[in-house]
């Protein structure tokens, strides 16, 4: 769809970059397109952090911010696009073109993609540094080094080197980090409808439906309620499938008696929601099951309780592994005290993975997790993840065999807000009496 506006924020989020980085030019490109076989492609989703800045959303193409040495304008918007060519329009859809481009989306300049090599030397005349991120396209890298060289020896005998090459990512990444209240919005859009696709499984699976039916429902849910795409690929995991984290194959019949691990989130306009629920594909939880569900759900809520600015995703995770390894212990499963079991990295073998990760347009988002060597303290704003979980391997010897097989992890989407958070995907039932409640009406 060709928009005919974009909101202000994106030039506020361009301004906020290049007073921050203020001699550095960034060239951002789009993301490459994929070929999946003959004429077909994978689908497109545009560079993220190209997108951030400026709500440009076609291939081929990169955005070029320039310093200009000048005190007001302090940079250029430089965009470099698809030409408007009738024939691949017929075939592929409309284009914006240059023209367009300049005018809807606030570029100062606008260029076709193939002149990107051509302009770039004298846009980085006033430029002390480069943000790019090399190594992820031959020929975009390529054009960014002979530029380099250009515009270094286009000044002369100088005695000078190339300008200094940083990546981009970090430094887009962290604006990215604290939330602005529209994208709380979005998230918050996000969050909304994926839960209400976890619901609608709870109310709708069947034993004898196979991983890729639960799929299918999950993205016609989204998708009819406002989601364009999903945000990554969800994970429906019958029975022991459960135990694989990231399980993709989503191809098996689901069973009665077995658990269902689904973790799937829906976009909205570039920010996505992550939830994983767990719930039996039949009525009701056996009591192995339930009483691993209410350990982890346990933690799951005690970290909820606990998120407020100051404390750190690390002492997250050390609550979730401690209130989940007593609750083992307390079934009698630990050999050793729960305190020691984790000492001894003994619990990774039932939770391997991390509590949460930042969220927001990407689901594992951008931001740093450590400044200086400590774990940084979460702020109003930011967006993660709390997910703990515990898997019983199937061939895991060390647990009774009534345990093995069983996967359970449980994730919601938090904003930090000033007095503690916001629970972004509250709408995704998580008691076990409500689960069980909603799969009684399923049949
Ligand atoms: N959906 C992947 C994750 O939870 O990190
Ligand atoms: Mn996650
Ligand atoms: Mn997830």
């Amino acid at each position: 769809m060709i928009k005919s506006q974009v909101p202000e924020y994106f030039r506020k989020r361009r301004d906020s970059l290049m007073k921050a980085n203020s001699a550095a030019a960034f060239i951002l490109p789009a993301n490459p397109e994929y070929v999946r076989n003959n004429d077909v492609h994978y689908p497109f989703r545009q560079d993220t952090n190209l997108y951030y800045l400026t709500g440009f959303d076609e291939p081929e193409s990169c955005l070029v911010l320039a310093p200009t040495g000048l005190e007001s304008p302090a940079y250029q918007v430089v965009l470099f696009v698809r030409e408007r060519v009738r024939e691949r329009e017929i075939w592929e859809g409309e284009r914006y073109g240059v023209d367009r481009s300049a005018k809807i989306f606030g570029a100062d300049l606008c260029f076709p993609i193939h002149e990107l090599g051509k302009q770039l030397p004298g846009l980085l005349k006033h430029a002390e540094s480069v943000h790019y991120s090399l190594g992820r396209d031959a020929e975009t890298d390529r054009v960014v080094l002979r530029a380099l060289e250009e515009q270094r020896s286009s000044q002369g005998r100088s005695g000078r080197g190339l300008l200094p090459l940083l990546d981009s990512r970090p430094v887009v990444g962290e604006l990215r980090l604290r939330k602005g209240p529209e994208e709380a919005d979005l998230l918050r859009r996000a969050g909304k409808v994926s839960a209400l696709a976890h619901k609608t499984l709870m109310e709708q699976v069947r034993p004898g439906w196979n991983e890729f039916e639960v799929e299918a429902l999950v993205n016609f849910t989204m998708r009819k309620n406002g989601s364009e795409r999903l945000g990554y690929d969800s994970i429906i995991a019958g029975g022991r499938n459960a135990t694989c984290l990231h399980y993709r194959a989503n191809n098996e019949p689901l069973r009665d008696g077995d658990l269902l691990l689904v973790d799937a989130g829906g976009e909205c306009d570039y920010y996505t929601a992550d939830i994983t629920r767990t719930f039996p594909v039949g009525r009701t939880f056996t009591s192995e099951q339930a009483q691993i569900y209410d350990i982890v759900l346990k933690a799951q809520k005690e970290c909820v309780a606990m998120t407020r600015p100051g404390l750190t995703i690390e002492q997250l995770y050390d609550h979730a592994a401690r209130v989940m390894m007593e609750g083992v212990e307390a079934l009698g499963l630990l050999k050793v005290p729960a305190a020691k079991f984790i000492s001894e990295a003994g619990h990774k073998a039932l939770f391997p993975h991390g509590i949460g990760h930042w969220l927001g347009m990407d689901v594992h988002d951008s931001g740093i997790y450590k400044l200086g060597g400590a774990a940084r303290k979460l702020e109003a704003g930011m967006c993660f993840t709390i997910e703990p979980g515990l898997y019983f391997q199937p061939d895991d010897a060390q647990w009774p065999e009534k345990y093995r097989g069983i996967g359970i992890r449980i994730e919601d989407d938090i904003l930090v807000t000033p007095e503690g958070c916001e629970v972004l995907t509250a709408g995704a039932p998580k008691e076990r009496a409500e689960i069980e409640a909603l799969r009684a009406g399923s049949r």
